[in-house]
């Protein structure tokens, strides 16, 4: 079995794999063609923190490839962490009834924390502010589809980039392919944690940090806007400063490059203008397709399937 539990575990080798069969799963997703690798197989998929695209997209990849799931939506008020239990129990009690095992938690680490004491595998499906390894390998996908290659491109990286997990998981996912470039667009107060920009120094990565928006969407191949985490803040006062600082609007088309593609993980709030969504670069919902078949062979890995 494999845990995926942060996008370091991951080298050039299994991404291709994870990568290779989620267009496979594509493929397969016409009717009456899907292998039910999963038939006698459950799946659970427990959220202490809200979801809509994580949550379904794996409860729907767990459906389509025959398994069975149980689901605890709403898990810190609806399942006996409410009443104290520990992320570790609660994991033990999973292993009696689960095949494999999809957690979203608000605590850094809690996904390593429950594959330490875990005999199923772990997929962690969002911890805290840390890592969403799932999301960074759909984004992954989806550039791949939409621009040919991973390679020699340049990612501009908008909003909160500090607890913001996608970029903390897609970054490491991109240092993998070569001649790629970073611009990291945020307020001071939300850019990016030391700990991937030496990440970065350390591939000997060309990244630089600003608040030129307009000059970094000219550069970009890939635009990877991002919600400011209104949920991590302490205060409201805190968040309101910077809630609206970098937004896509429709004046900014006209600076992009023509082959070039708008990213957001999504939910969006006041990041990007609708009225963006009918540009041909805007990806972001073929992105959350793009989900589904990720999540499919992620439970393929996770259950040692590939
Ligand atoms: N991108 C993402 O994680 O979306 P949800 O919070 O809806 O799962």
């Amino acid at each position: 079995m494999n845990h995926v539990l942060t996008a370091g575990q991951f080298n050039k080798q299994s991404l291709e794999l994870i990568l290779n069969t989620a267009g496979e799963m594509e493929k397969q997703l016409a009717p009456g063609k899907i292998e039910k690798k999963l038939q006698d197989k459950v799946v659970a998929c427990v959220f202490f923190e809200p979801s809509t695209r994580t949550r379904l997209s794996f409860e729907a990849a767990a459906l389509r490839l025959g398994a069975q799931v149980i689901s605890a939506e709403n898990a810190m008020e609806s399942s006996s962490a409410h009443k104290g239990e520990t992320i570790e129990d609660t994991t033990r009690i999973l292993n009696c009834y689960a095949d494999v095992i999809v957690i979203r938690h608000p605590k850094e680490g809690a996904a390593e924390a429950a594959a330490k004491v875990s005999t199923k595998p772990i997929i962690n499906a969002g911890d805290g502010a840390n890592q969403h390894p799932s999301q960074a390998l759909l984004d992954l996908l989806t550039v791949k589809k939409e621009l040919g290659s991973l390679e020699g491109l340049t990612f501009t990286f908008v909003g909160d980039l500090i607890y913001g997990r996608t970029p903390h998981s897609l970054i490491p996912l991109l240092s993998h392919f070569p001649n790629n470039k970073f611009n990291f667009v945020s307020p001071q107060s939300l850019s990016l944690p030391q700990v991937y920009k030496d990440l970065l120094k350390e591939k000997n990565i060309a990244f630089a940090e600003t608040r030129d928006l307009a000059e970094s969407l000219k550069q970009a191949d890939v635009v990877y806007m991002t919600r400011v985490q209104k949920e991590r803040f302490a205060n409201a006062e805190d968040y309101n400063k910077v809630k609206d600082m970098f937004l896509l609007k429709p004046e900014h088309l006209k600076l992009l490059k023509e082959k070039s593609v708008i990213l957001h993980p999504l939910p969006r709030v006041n990041e990007i203008d609708p009225q963006i969504d009918a540009d041909p670069r805007a990806a972001y919902f073929r992105e959350a397709q793009n989900g589904l078949y990720v999540r499919m062979a992620l439970l393929l890995y996770a259950l040692g399937l590939l």
